[in-house]
Formats: C-alpha cells, sequence, structure tokens
C-alpha cells in the first residue's frame, strides 16, 4: 500500500518546514496555497516578496501565511556566508565568492535547511537536477555511514482490484556508472525507502543476461554486486543478474531461473546504470501508466528532492509531503 495517508498523519503530529526554491513559479504557488490550507508542512518560498505575492494574484492563488526569505535582503546573510565559508573552507570559499553564490536561490535554499530555518527542500521545478543536487552534496552532505548519496523512484498504479501496485527503482538519476560496492549501497537505502512505502522488498539487480546466460564485464558487475548485497543484508530477498521479464513474470522465471527466491515476483529494482534507470522508470511512467514519485535522495543528512522540470503542482505537492515526511 503507497503510504501517503501515513506521511500526512505522520506531518500533523510533528509539523514542518519546507523550502521551495522556485518561489515565483505558478506550480509552487499552487501547491503552496494547498498546502497552506491545512497547517502540516508550512512553505518556505525563495524569491523577492513584491513578485511572488504579484505572481500569486496573477495566477489566482492564495499563499497568505507563506514565509517569503529573499535571498537580497536576508537579515542573517551575514551568518549565512561565514557558515558557506566554513562547510568550503578546504575549497578556499571567500566571503565575496561565497555571497555571490548565495545569490542563486539553489544554494540560498539548502542553506536554509543547513542552519535549520526548514527541515527540508524541494527544488527543480526550473533548476535541472544537477543544479539542485549540487548543493546539497557540497553542504548538506552524505550521511555518516554512507559513501554516496543516491536516489530511488517509487511507482504506483492502481490494481483492478482497487489496491495500488508500489514498486521502487534505482538509481534513476544521481550516479551514473555506479560501482559493485555503490550498488550494494543504493540497494540498501533503496531497501529502507521502498519500506516506508508499504513495499516488502523482493529485490531483482537487473542485466541482459539471468544467471550467467549472457557474458559481459555489466554482467559480472551485477552478479557479483547481488551476491555482495545478499550478504550484507540476510534479511532482504535478492537475486541476480536477472534479465526484466525473469525478475517479473512468473512463467519466464520458471523456465530462466527456477530455483530463484524471488524471480517472477520482484517490487524492488536495482539498475546497473542511470542509462538504464532512468530509460527504465520512464517507460513504466508513460507507457504502464505508473505515476512516478522522485527521484527521492537517498544518502543525504537532511531530506532534498528534485522535481522533474515537467512536473505539475499535484506533483509538487505530493513530493512536498513525502520530502517532508522522509525529514
Ligand atoms: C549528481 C551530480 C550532479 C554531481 O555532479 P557534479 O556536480 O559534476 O559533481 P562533482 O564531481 O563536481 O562533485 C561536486 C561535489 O559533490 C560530491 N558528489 C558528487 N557525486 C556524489 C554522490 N553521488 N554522492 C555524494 N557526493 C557526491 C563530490 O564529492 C563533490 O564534493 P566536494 O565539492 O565537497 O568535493 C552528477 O553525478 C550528475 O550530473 N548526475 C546525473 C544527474 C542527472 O542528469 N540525472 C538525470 C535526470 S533525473
Amino acid at each position: 500500500m503507497f503510504g501517503f495517508g501515513q506521511m500526512i498523519s505522520i506531518l500533523k503530529k510533528s509539523p514542518k518546514k519546507i523550502v521551495f526554491t522556485e518561489g515565483e513559479d505558478e506550480r509552487i504557488l499552487e501547491a503552496s496555497s494547498r498546502l497552506l490550507a491545512s497547517s502540516f508542512l508550512h512553505p518556505i518560498l525563495v524569491g523577492n516578496e513584491e513578485k511572488i505575492a504579484a505572481a500569486a494574484e496573477e495566477a489566482g492563488f492564495n499563499i497568505r501565511g507563506a514565509q517569503i526569505i529573499d535571498p537580497e535582503n536576508y537579515d542573517r546573510m551575514d551568518e549565512m556566508v561565514d557558515s558557506l565559508c566554513e562547510i568550503r573552507k578546504k575549497k578556499g570559499l571567500t566571503p565575496e565568492r561565497a555571497r555571490e553564490v548565495l545569490k542563486q536561490a539553489n544554494y540560498f535554499g539548502t542553506m536554509l535547511v543547513k542552519m535549520g530555518v526548514a527541515d527540508s527542500l524541494l527544488g527543480g521545478a526550473t533548476y535541472s537536477t544537477a543544479d539542485t543536487v549540487r548543493p546539497a552534496l557540497q553542504i548538506i552532505k552524505t550521511k555518516p555511514g554512507n559513501s554516496i548519496v543516491s536516489s530511488c523512484f517509487i511507482l504506483v498504479r492502481p490494481r483492478a482490484t482497487g489496491e495500488n501496485e508500489v514498486l521502487a527503482m534505482a538509481d534513476c538519476a544521481i550516479n551514473i556508472n555506479p560501482t559493485e560496492d555503490e550498488l550494494v549501497e543504493i540497494a540498501g537505502e533503496t531497501a529502507e525507502c521502498a519500506k516506508i512505502f508499504g513495499i516488502e522488498p523482493k529485490m531483482a539487480f537487473l542485466s541482459y543476461s539471468t544467471h550467467g546466460s549472457g557474458a559481459g564485464e555489466t554482467v559480472d558487475k551485477m552478479s557479483n554486486a547481488a551476491k555482495k548485497a545478499k550478504a550484507k543484508y540476510p534479511d532482504i530477498p535478492i537475486d541476480g543478474e536477472l534479465q526484466f521479464d525473469a525478475a517479473v513474470s512468473p512463467r519466464v522465471a520458471r523456465t530462466k531461473c527456477p530455483d530463484s527466491e524471488i524471480a517472477g515476483h520482484a517490487n524492488t529494482f536495482i539498475f546497473p546504470d542511470i542509462n538504464a534507470g532512468n530509460i527504465g522508470y520512464k517507460i513504466a511512467q508513460r507507457m504502464g501508466n505508473f505515476d512516478a514519485y522522485g527521484p527521492i535522495l537517498l544518502g543525504l543528512n537532511a531530506p532534498v528532492n528534485d522535481l522533474s522540470r515537467g512536473c505539475n503542482a499535484l506533483e509538487v505537492y505530493s513530493m512536498a509531503i513525502i520530502t517532508a515526511a522522509l525529514a
């Protein structure tokens, strides 16, 4: 079951603040007005107050009560500059350069999370994934015990029975060509995230080969990563390398890998690289009628998430709730 209602209940018990880096964007304003109608998640809009108010009025959204913070006249800017210089001192960041960098809403918004003004951040309605994620990598950083930040998508489609089919796919958005060990870390983080969405993970490490039917460097990578992941997470049912049909079709699984514990029933998919992952989730979304939530960033010290530039206001609203609930 997709635990959206549960996330709202969690937030109702402990309301949070979320930064939107693109405060003037119409989709952000619509999602903010919807959030402001309840009180479990409070939007902080980055941008010029007059421009944001004018944009909201023109689009017809009531954003009364939203906190608006303008990098051009933020009263804690000196403190923010000092803090950013401290964080980036190994990179030799000067106060002058920090002041320039903080004029950009993606860096400014990320610093609001770092300074505790907000609990989480959602950006990317107009910024690219790289421009949303890079400040988080540099400022929020990877949480202790992790070596990388990665990401997963949660895919949701109603079944004929009325309940939802929910899948997890990773890493479709951040790591371009993860190593075996990075795939193991991605698998562990993805399993944790999948559980939050009510998925009992049955995990397939995907390839163009099933249990040695094909050969090649990337086949070995997925087979070795699956072995390492099985050893590291003995409680998660894992198999690989598997082709996608063997992973999801019981009939194909009976022919290709009859002894597999999960083949035919996999619901959590680890892709060999970002090409496969990004193309794979978009096929599910565009041709398989799944709603795609993500990329949900995994392994960061605080929740920051990225929107697709093609997103609509409902997706902004949903991702805001997911992001804040992860806080
Ligand atoms: C995530 C991404 C933007 C980072 O690229 P980048 O900014 O060029 O990365 P850099 O190598 O310059 O690293 C910037 C910082 O982030 C850190 N970093 C980079 N990738 C990281 C990762 N996966 N996990 C943790 N930290 C990472 C680096 O260590 C570096 O830190 P430092 O400045 O403190 O030394 C890059 O991997 C990327 O473009 N991925 C694909 C994004 C995309 O287009 N997705 C498809 C659309 S959804």
